[in-house]
C-alpha cells in the first residue's frame, strides 16, 4: 500500500507545503494553509492523459471564426466577445446576491430556446428554489435541466450521456471530486473539479459556465489557479444600494479584455442596459462646480461618465485624499502635478474624487478630467455643461495623446455635447470631428484656459 501523504495548501493561491505556515510565502496571506491529503494517482488511470494527438498542419486546421452562438442576451455577448465558442469554459464571480445565478438562468433560458437542452447544475440552492426564482423571472422550459448534485464524476458522467448546448455549475465552491478527501471549497478541489470540468467542454464541446464565490478581498475564492484554467473571467459587480449591475471581462482567450455589459436588476430579473453613457450622466447636476464628463473607452465601447470632485478645506492636520472608481495613487500624482505645473496649491485642503454609478476607470484617459474636477471644485467655478475631455497628464503637466479618439468624440456628440477638450496630438490627427467644437491641447495650462475655470 502507497502511503498517504499531506500537504498544507495555501488557501488563496495554492501554494503547497509540506508544513504548516502562518504566513504564505507566494503571496502573502496570513493564516490561509490547510491540510489537504494527497492520494497519489497514476495520470493513466484518471483517463485524462491517455488520448495521442497527431500533429497536423495549421493551414489544415479549420473553423476558428463565425464559431460564435448567441447567449440571448446582446450584453451577455458581448463581454464574451461576440458570443458563446463552443467548449469554451467561462467563470462568473461576483458577491453573494449580486445577481449571478439569475444572470444565469436568464441566459441558459435563451440558450435552451434556441439551440437545445441545458444542464443547470445547483450545489447551492434546491430545486425548489430554483423554480421559485424561475417563475418571478417567468421561465419555464422543458430544455432546462436541473441537476442537485455536487459530485464532479456523477456531473459529467450525467453530462456526457445528454446533447447539451450548455453546462452551467453554480457554483465551483459547492462541487467535489472523489479522488481527493479535502473539503469542498478547498484550493485542491477547486482545482481538480474544474480541470475535470475543463476536459468535459474540450472533449465534448459544450461551452462550460462555473459560478465563483468572491473572497472579502474581491478576488474569485480558491482562485488565482483557477482564472488560468479556464478560457473567460467576468465579474459580475454593483452596488448592492444600486440597481445596476456590471458584467466585465477580466480575462478572454476570445476577445477584448475590460469589455463591460451593463444590467439593472428589477422584480423581474436583469434587464439589459443598451446604452449606458446616457445612464451615468442622466443624473447629473448642470453648472455646479466639481462636476464633468469624461468620454471613456471600455474594452471596445465608448463610456461617457460623470467625474464629480469635492476640494474643501482641511480640518483637521493632515489633508485627506479620497478616491472612488479611479485609482488613488494617480489622483496624488495629479495633485502633485497640480501644485508644480499650474500653481494650484492644495496644500492645505482635503480632494475627494468621485466616479458616479460605482464604475471603476482604469485608462489614464481619465487623468484631464480628474484635473479639471478638481480644479473647478477648488475655485468654485462650473465647467460648461456641453463639455467633455479625455488625456493622460504627464509629471511635466503635458497632455499625452491617447487611443481611439475618434470614437470618444462621436458617442459624446451622439448625446448631444458639443465641445470637446482633447489632446493636441489627437486634434492633429482627426480626420472627423462629428460636428464638434474640438479644442487640442498641449499641457495642463492650456487645458485650464480652454476650459475657462
Ligand atoms: P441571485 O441571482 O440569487 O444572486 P447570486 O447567485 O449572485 O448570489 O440574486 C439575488 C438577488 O437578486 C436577491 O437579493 C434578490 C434579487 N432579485 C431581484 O431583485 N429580482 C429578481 O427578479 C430576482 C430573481 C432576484
Ligand atoms: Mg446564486
Amino acid at each position: 500500500m502507497s502511503k498517504i501523504k499531506t500537504v498544507f495548501q495555501c488557501q488563496a493561491c495554492g501554494y503547497a507545503s509540506p508544513k504548516w505556515m502562518g504566513k504564505c510565502p507566494d503571496c502573502g496571506a496570513w493564516n490561509s494553509f490547510a491540510e489537504e491529503r494527497q492520494t497519489p494517482k497514476s495520470l493513466k488511470s484518471t483517463g485524462r492523459y491517455n488520448t495521442v494527438s497527431a500533429p497536423q498542419p495549421l493551414s489544415a486546421i479549420t473553423g476558428g471564426k463565425d464559431k460564435r452562438n448567441s447567449t440571448g442576451i446582446n450584453e451577455f455577448d458581448r463581454v464574451l466577445g461576440g458570443g458563446l465558442v463552443n467548449g469554451a469554459i467561462i467563470l462568473i464571480g461576483g458577491d453573494p446576491g449580486i445577481g449571478k445565478s439569475t444572470l444565469l438562468l436568464q441566459a441558459v433560458s435563451k440558450m435552451a430556446e434556441k439551440s437545445g437542452a441545458v444542464l443547470y447544475v445547483s450545489g447551492e440552492e434546491s430545486p425548489e428554489q430554483i423554480k421559485l426564482r424561475a417563475e418571478r423571472l417567468s421561465i419555464n422550459s422543458d430544455n432546462i435541466l436541473i441537476l442537485p448534485e455536487t459530485v464532479i464524476e456523477n456531473i459529467i458522467n450525467i453530462a456526457g450521456d445528454l446533447k447539451l448546448s450548455a453546462l452551467v455549475i453554480d457554483s465551483i465552491q459547492t462541487v467535489y471530486t472523489e479522488e481527493m478527501t479535502s473539503a469542498p471549497g478547498s484550493v485542491g478541489q477547486i482545482r481538480e473539479s474544474a480541470a475535470k470540468l475543463m476536459f468535459f467542454a474540450k472533449r465534448a464541446n459544450v461551452p462550460v459556465f462555473l459560478i465563483g464565490h468572491v473572497t472579502k478581498e474581491g478576488a474569485i475564492a480558491g482562485p488565482r489557479v483557477l482564472e488560468h484554467i479556464v478560457d473567460t473571467v467576468l465579474y459580475f459587480e454593483g452596488d448592492r444600494g444600486h440597481p445596476y449591475r456590471i458584467l466585465r471581462t477580466v480575462k478572454n482567450r476570445f476577445g477584448a479584455t475590460n469589455e463591460i455589459g451593463v444590467f439593472e436588476m428589477t422584480d423581474n430579473g436583469l434587464i439589459e442596459i443598451k446604452n449606458p453613457s446616457e445612464l451615468f450622466i442622466s443624473e447629473r447636476p448642470l453648472n455646479v462646480s466639481g462636476s464633468t464628463v469624461i468620454a471613456s473607452i471600455e474594452g471596445t465601447r465608448p463610456l461617457l461618465v460623470e467625474l464629480q470632485a469635492l476640494v474643501s478645506p482641511t480640518t483637521f492636520g493632515i489633508p485627506r485624499r479620497t478616491s472612488m472608481g479611479v485609482d488613488f495613487n494617480r489622483v496624488n500624482l495629479l495633485i502633485a502635478v497640480l501644485e508644480k505645473k499650474a500653481g494650484i496649491h492644495l496644500g492645505g485642503m482635503d480632494v475627494f474624487i468621485n466616479i458616479v454609478g460605482g464604475l471603476k476607470i482604469i485608462e489614464p484617459a481619465s487623468d484631464l478630467g480628474i484635473i479639471a474636477a478638481i480644479i473647478s471644485s477648488f475655485r468654485e467655478m462650473p465647467i460648461d455643461s456641453k463639455t467633455f475631455l479625455f488625456g493622460e497628464v504627464g509629471l511635466s503637466g503635458e497632455v499625452r495623446a491617447v487611443a481611439q479618439a475618434e470614437v470618444r468624440l462621436k458617442e459624446a456628440s451622439r448625446i448631444g455635447f458639443k465641445n470637446a477638450i482633447i489632446p493636441k496630438g489627437n486634434a492633429e490627427r482627426l480626420k472627423n470631428n462629428f460636428g464638434l467644437i474640438v479644442a487640442g491641447v498641449k499641457n495642463v495650462e492650456e487645458a485650464i484656459e480652454n476650459i475657462k475655470i
